[in-house]
């Protein structure tokens, strides 16, 4: 059975016109977003000019309680059915991950069903695949959500910005490492901090993906895919999370003026994700708790900054729904919306012929042993001679017999720190770049 949208419910038969929508999964995003298409079916249809109706929301467990909104004559265990159905036009995807969400999105774009997901391990991994496919079969796939939750990233890459050249994005892309930090900046133990993330949903699943790196590292690549044209998959960016960081790497932060944040960012050529010190009056250090913070840098426009909800139910399922509303409309007029397809043939708007600026390096330091290596290395790995010049010495200590060293020192606002170089986050300039030929 299957929900009509009010405006419709005196119809004994569905208008041809009627789009019908089906959505997978009903976990923290999939309820908000079945709560959403229920409760803001008129605002949707309005918004959207398209009337529409929820044919079914596939589910893992149908015993599971859940909030009274949901009708249980939606609900179905058998997911590939639903995006077999031929009455289905638009399917969401809020399963997540590369498994059976990834089976299931690639059918209903094989069958010409529109897709909205909010993926990003998907997009991440098999992003310029995907959308090569939803573009063969004419259908349209949109992840708003898969990137910044509740923050409109994607739309913006690929619409508002698509004459601009693009030579940075990212930031704080992880609400889950940031709500950590967050509370080990107040003093909060690492294990609690995680705990009560993983209790109020912004954790994903397997929290090792948040905290080592890898979330972030598959928004960064979504938005390197949008904002430079080419298909950055997650295995290629340089990762180093948060789970070897102790209190006093935060105090360190703390007394140097800066605050500890996971920094995942991409230029044309180069991508990072790492534990950063950035000073207090940068934007990357504003974001709290689950707040993200995501920063757009372009040649003609300069810098922009977009914060808010990074994580969360109610937040990512906002940007779902914005994105059904998107195709909704693009179903109604016959035309594309405002998300084109994608691929990685699509020549970057640029005219530019420098050398990607580089990002700051992430360095190992296993094996040092003394402060003298540990200063040469520093230099090899492109840090400025003047940068280590009249800095206190370096304090190097022997963990255990073969065990790596541990070294800590404060170069001017570079320090070493548990065996890695934690990067003082360097902005890249735009007006450095205003000479020459323009888009
Ligand atoms: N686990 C993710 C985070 C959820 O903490 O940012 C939103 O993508």
């Amino acid at each position: 059975m299957s929900l009509t949208h009010p405006a419709h419910a005196g119809r004994t038969q569905l208008d041809r016109d009627t789009v019908r929508i089906a959505l997978l999964g009903c976990g923290t995003v999939g309820s908000g977003v079945a709560n959403l298409l229920i409760g803001s079916a008129s605002a949707i249809a309005a918004r959207s000019g398209v009337a529409f109706t929820l044919e079914a929301i596939a589910v893992l467990s149908l015993g599971k309680p859940r909030t009274d909104r949901i009708p249980r004559s939606l609900l179905t265990a058998d997911a590939r059915s639903v995006v077999l159905d031929p009455a289905v036009d638009v399917v969401i995807e809020c399963i997540g991950g590369t498994g059976v969400a990834a089976d299931l999105v690639e059918t209903a774009l094989l069958r010409g069903k529109h897709v909205v997901t909010a993926n990003k391990d998907l997009l991440a991994t098999r992003g310029p695949e995907l959308r090569a496919l939803a573009h063969a079969r004419g259908v349209t796939i949109t992840y708003e959500a898969a990137v910044g939750g509740a923050i409109p990233i994607v739309r913006t890459l690929t619409a508002s910005l698509a004459g601009e050249e693009i030579l940075e994005v990212g930031g704080v892309l992880n609400g889950t490492t940031n709500f950590i930090l967050s509370a080990m900046f107040e003093g909060e133990s690492y294990a609690s901090a995680l705990a009560k993330a993983q209790r109020l949903g912004f954790a994903e699943s397997d929290p090792t993906n948040d905290v080592e790196g890898v979330d972030a590292a598959h928004k960064l690549a979504i938005l390197a895919q949008l904002a430079f044209g080419r298909g950055l998959v997650t295995s290629e960016i340089p990762r180093v999370g948060i789970t070897r960081l102790t209190p006093d790497d935060v105090t360190l932060a703390k007394r140097l003026g800066y605050r500890l944040k996971l920094v995942a960012c991409a230029r044309r050529d180069a991508s990072l994700v790492t534990p950063a010190f950035v000073h207090t009056d940068h934007p990357f250090a504003q974001p709290a708790g689950p707040q993200n913070c995501i920063r757009i840098t372009g040649r003609n426009s300069g810098s922009l900054t977009f914060a808010g909800a990074g994580a969360g139910g109610a937040p990512t399922a906002s940007a779902v729904i914005s994105d059904v509303v998107a195709v909704l409309r693009h179903i109604g007029v016959g035309r594309h919306v405002g998300i084109l397809p994608v691929d990685d043939s699509l020549t970057p708007v640029t005219t530019a012929h420098e050398p990607s600026i580089p990002l700051p390096r992430i360095v190992r330091l296993h094996s040092l042993r003394d402060a003298r290596p540990a200063r040469e290395a520093l230099l090899a790995a492109g840090f400025q001679a003047r940068a280590l010049d009249g800095v206190p010495a370096i304090r190097t200590e022997r963990v255990d017999g073969e065990a790596p060293v541990r070294i800590e020192a404060i170069l001017a606002a570079h320090a070493i720190v548990a065996q890695s170089i934690i990067p003082l986050w360097e902005d890249v300039d735009p007006h450095a770049y205003q000479e020459g030929s323009h888009v």
